[in-house]
């Protein structure tokens, strides 16, 4: 092999796994196996060789007569490929392997027909926006010929240990190694092989045009693609780019997560209920998905968490080609006559990518928030939402005119039952040609979204990245004169089957694309929407019927020249962000918070809006297989999200459908959808006393809206989950590790465990510590156990939701039709009092829909309780400082209307008012106190506070 110069860099460790996988009913077999992919076969092939040979060694080390230049935290080395080394402020380390350059030629031409040769280098440009700056501090501590130590990170605390021959490094934390790089000498990265051409087979399946799907999909239009086809385009013997692999090993007991079911990851080299495939990252259109597999799902995100008592590590692998990952636990063994003789578990990863460069982040917390704030930092946080979109989305495919939707908005009304958005699925364009309306069934699109304005409620619409290719057709002419297609390999309009027929696929890599796109969305291009339209973007994985496993041709080329191999993974993404374009510059100085919801999506999406979990189905293993999903979600960085309420395909029976619901109410996003051929099922429809139960899980997510919108505040800030596994409160609570059925919303301290089966009235909620924990509805203190469940009652009408001791969190209490109709409603505030007798809590608050937030125009306060006083105080000095604006001046005089003291002292019998103090004044308030009775806890109540949201206050209850 070749040796070339490369970089190694120390950086902080930062790691994004999402592994979105698999629950697939799909026909498994249209998707590949890593036996039908060359590089994964031959690279676990590799590691077979490579761990069944004692005496193996790896083939890659580090010249060390060159390696020793450590210049800004950055090191560098030549090794026999190139190594790039970083360690960044934040405490990530990265590592980065290139190959020696070739000698190619520059093809940045949108219509160079020749696909580049050099490994893909502009993931980083996509996924990451920060959290690179080099640790100056970073030092080398120990050096020889053998190799060198460097020590960075917070205080120092971090050590990497590079050996030189084989090439390898041990990252450890507090002495410890945490996670060990290439320590199984597994690291590979094939080089670049000429394409050998061959006359290519006459491909003569073409779907017959404009079929109509069946219920299942779409198969009879021909979704050809299979895995068998999958292969041609890769095959060895034709073209093949590197692939690379290399092993990763946490010294570490763990549970790996990502976007799977389970939350904890299962093995992958086979035994008894283990995965015989690897996980596989390659954005597939797997509608009807099974559960329980590793393959593919609708988006990736290569980041890893690993998870043993009181230390968290985190991998990110940032490569946007398709990417297997082979998990295996290895117990060791230690000599149970030496000291200390316990046994402990190392997980290992093997993480195999088709092309680009091997890029990794390493992250060593030594907490979950730790690893969420350094991945946060690198690849950006959750957007800060449009407040409306943390409401009730409606939707279904479709709504069939105009008319309906404006029955739907007002049937919602009659039963008065809050909503924000109801939604617009293919069937309302002319012929599926985006930007357009179906003439005859959307004749007055504007009177439909000013009826919806009338009442705060607004309308997505769905805009997919095929352009029908047809006559007449501005969009799709265009599209091609000005070049902004995706190519074929030949470098000429890649053409393929979707929704619309015959179509043609936005490259929306190219900036120039982008630009043309948000010119579509302009109000006077795009007629029939307002301000009040937001999108969806489906289908962009990207979905082609008759391509290879549902997706593009890998030798089609997108813009630079680079092979859709290298940039699979991203392509969701980039469509995601062009639509995320548009929506800011739709008017100029518009500025409000744009909503896009995407079902393809990478690490980074989460900057852009928000994500469901695709096709699932009206069935309690669904609705079961939803939470694992968005809480992995949330973990790998991407915590606006949530799954299809009811079920996509099929008809819920009424129990799953309130049940679902129930769930729902919970999601970050939360949106009822259902397939064309599934019956209606609006909220409405249902039959008493189902009707009643949903319409009570919708109003209590209306009621808990402040608490949401400061979780997603805290997530936008840190990169927090929303809603949070066990691990993550308590990762020194090794019981409830692998617990992924239940949560807690953002930092309210309510637990939260959604009923997923059927006639199930009551469960089991693990409690992970000692504080108190009180029913939500009832304020009964339950009695539990640090690392014991309890059994909590759920007859059809509840949600199993608990109340942590220690909280303080906000509600508006007045029933609204939808968020916006709620904006400057009075709060509620729930103080829920501790084993020590003291809570915290926070509200944040903004207009909910601009960006003036970013200058200082919102309101964050910190409640505290504590020795008998409670007080709210700005989260900063910055806040109090801040000029009032339009929205601030409005929100002036919000105020609480009560306040809710559960688990207070029985010494406050008797007790009728309690002085308020706030701006230089004080005054009493009513206070009605509740003792303890049958299992609840005592309890009080006090009355309209008379104290402004946005000012400083104390109530003195001693
Ligand atoms: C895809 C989406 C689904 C949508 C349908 C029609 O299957 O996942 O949500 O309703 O396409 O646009």
């Amino acid at each position: 092999m070749k040796s070339s110069a490369g970089r190694l860099t120390y950086a902080s460790l930062s790691v994004l796994c999402s592994l979105f996988t698999p629950v697939v009913l799909v026909k498994e077999n249209d998707f590949k196996k890593c036996h039908q992919s060359g590089f994964c076969k031959r690279n676990r092939a590799y590691a077979d060789h490579a761990v069944a040979q004692s005496t193996w060694q790896s083939p890659y080390k580090i010249l060390s007569g060159e390696a020793s230049s450590l210049k800004q935290g950055q090191f560098e080395a030549t090794i026999l490929k190139t190594v790039d080394e970083q360690g960044s402020t934040s405490g990530t380390a990265r590592v980065t392997v290139d190959e020696e350059k070739r000698k190619t030629q520059s093809i940045d031409l949108r219509h160079d027909s020749k696909a580049r040769k050099e490994r893909y280098n502009e993931a980083e440009k996509w996924a990451v926006v920060g959290g690179l700056a080099l640790d100056p501090d970073a030092k080398i501590t120990h050096e020889d010929k053998k190799g060198v130590t460097v020590k960075y990170g917070p205080e120092g605390a971090f050590e990497a240990v590079i050996k030189f021959d084989p090439f390898a490094i041990d990252f450890k934390r507090g002495g410890d190694i945490q996670i060990k790089f290439n320590d199984r000498g597994l690291m590979n990265m094939e080089h670049w092989r000429p394409k050998i051409d061959k006359p290519e087979p006459e491909k003569k399946k073409r779907p017959k045009k404009g079929g109509r799907r069946s219920p299942r999909g779409r198969g009879e239009e021909g979704r050809g693609g299979g895995a068998q086809e999958g292969r041609s385009p890769s095959s060895p013997g034709r073209k093949h780019m590197p692939s690379i692999s290399h092993s990763l090993n946490t010294s570490t007991y763990m549970v790996f997560l990502s976007t799977l079911a389970p939350l904890s990851l299962k093995e992958t080299r086979g035994g008894e209920g283990n995965y015989e495939e690897p996980y596989r990252l390659y954005n597939a259109d797997v509608f009807e998905y099974v559960l329980d597999s590793p393959m593919t799902l609708y988006g990736a995100i290569p980041f890893m968490q690993a998870q043993r008592k009181d230390s968290t590590v985190g991998v990110f692998w940032l490569n946007g080609a398709e990417t297997w990952i082979d998990v295996a636990k290895v117990k060791q063994t230690k000599n149970p006559l030496s000291l200390g003789g316990s046994s402990k578990t190392n997980t290992h990863t093997h993480w195999i990518s088709e092309s680009g460069l091997m890029d990794v982040f390493v992250f060593l917390g030594p907490t979950p928030k730790d690893i969420s704030k350094a991945y946060g930092e690198l690849t950006g946080t959750t957007a800060m939402p449009a407040e409306f979109s943390l409401g009730y989305h409606q939707c279904r495919w479709n709504y069939v005119s105009d008319d309906d939707v404006k029955e739907v908005d007002r049937k919602m009304d009659k039963f008065n039952i809050p909503y924000d958005v109801i939604w617009l699925d293919i069937e309302y364009t002319h012929e599926k040609k985006y930007f357009t309306w179906d003439p005859d069934m959307f004749k007055d699109p504007i009177s439909m979204g000013k009826q919806l304005d009338d009442h705060g409620r607004k309308l997505v619409t769905i805009i997919d990245p095929h352009i029908k290719n047809v006559d007449n057709y501005p969009v799709i002419s265009e599209m091609k004169s000005k070049g902004h297609a995706v190519k074929n390999k030949d470098g000429n309009d890649f053409d393929g089957w979707c929704w619309p027929g015959s179509s043609m696929w936005i490259d929306a890599f190219s900036p120039a694309a982008i630009k043309w796109w948000t010119s579509l969305f302009k109000y006077d291009y795009f007629k029939g929407t307002m301000e009040n339209t937001y999108v969806w973007n489906d289908m962009n994985e990207p979905s082609v019927f008759n391509g290879p496993e549902v997706t593009m041709p890998k030798d089609n080329l997108h813009y630079g020249g680079w092979e859709h191999r290298d940039v699979h993974n991203i392509n969701g993404m980039t469509f995601h962000n062009a639509t995320w374009e548009a929506l800011v510059s739709r008017k100029k100085g518009e500025m409000r918070r744009p909503f896009v919801l995407t079902r393809s999506f990478f690490a980074g999406s989460q900057r852009l809006g928000a994500m469901w979990t695709g096709d699932n189905q009206a069935s309690w293993d669904h609705l079961g297989a939803a939470v694992p999903m968005i809480l992995a979600q949330g973990i790998a960085g991407f915590p606006f999200s949530g799954a299809d309420v009811g079920g996509f395909f099929g008809n819920p029976e009424i129990e799953l459908q309130t049940r679902w619901y129930q769930a729902g109410a919970f999601y970050p996003f939360f949106r009822g959808h259902a397939h064309i051929d599934a019956r209606r099922r609006e909220p409405y429809m249902a039959s008493e006393p189902h009707r009643s139960i949903i319409t009570a899980a919708l109003r209590l997510r209306y009621s808990l809206m402040p608490s949401w919108y400061t979780a997603f505040f805290h997530a936008n800030r840190d990169g927090s989950p929303i809603i949070r596994p066990m691990y993550w409160t308590h990762p020194g609570e090794e019981s409830g590790f692998a617990v992924d059925d239940q949560f807690f919303v953002g930092s309210t301290g309510l637990l939260v465990k959604p009923i997923v089966e059927k006639d199930k009235f009551d469960t089991d909620v693990y409690i992970p510590d000692d504080e108190h924990y009180y029913d939500y509805f009832t304020y009964h203190k339950l009695s539990t156990h640090k690392g014991k469940s309890v059994s909590v009652t759920a007859p059809i009408e509840t949600i199993p939701v608990l109340m942590r001791g220690g909280h303080i969190f906000p509600r508006r209490d007045i029933p609204r039709r939808s968020t916006q109709l709620m904006k400057f409603d009075d709060y509620t505030l729930v103080v829920v009092i501790g084993k020590d007798g003291s809570a915290r809590g926070e509200l944040y608050v903004d207009d909910g829909d601009s960006f003036e937030f970013e200058k200082g125009q919102f309101i964050h306060r910190v409640f505290e309780y504590k020795q008998l006083l409670l007080t709210s105080e700005a989260a900063s000095k910055v806040e109090s400082k801040t000029k009032e604006g339009d929205w601030m001046k409005k929100f002036h005089n919000v105020s609480y209307d009560k306040i809710i003291m559960v688990g207070a002292p029985s010494s406050w019998e008797g007790k009728t008012e309690v002085p308020v103090t706030s701006e230089g004044k004080t005054h009493n308030v009513k206070l009605d106190f509740y003792k303890a009775e049958g299992g609840r806890a005592a309890f009080a109540v006090l009355g309209r506070l008379g104290v402004r949201v946005g000012a400083d206050w104390e109530v003195d209850f001693a």
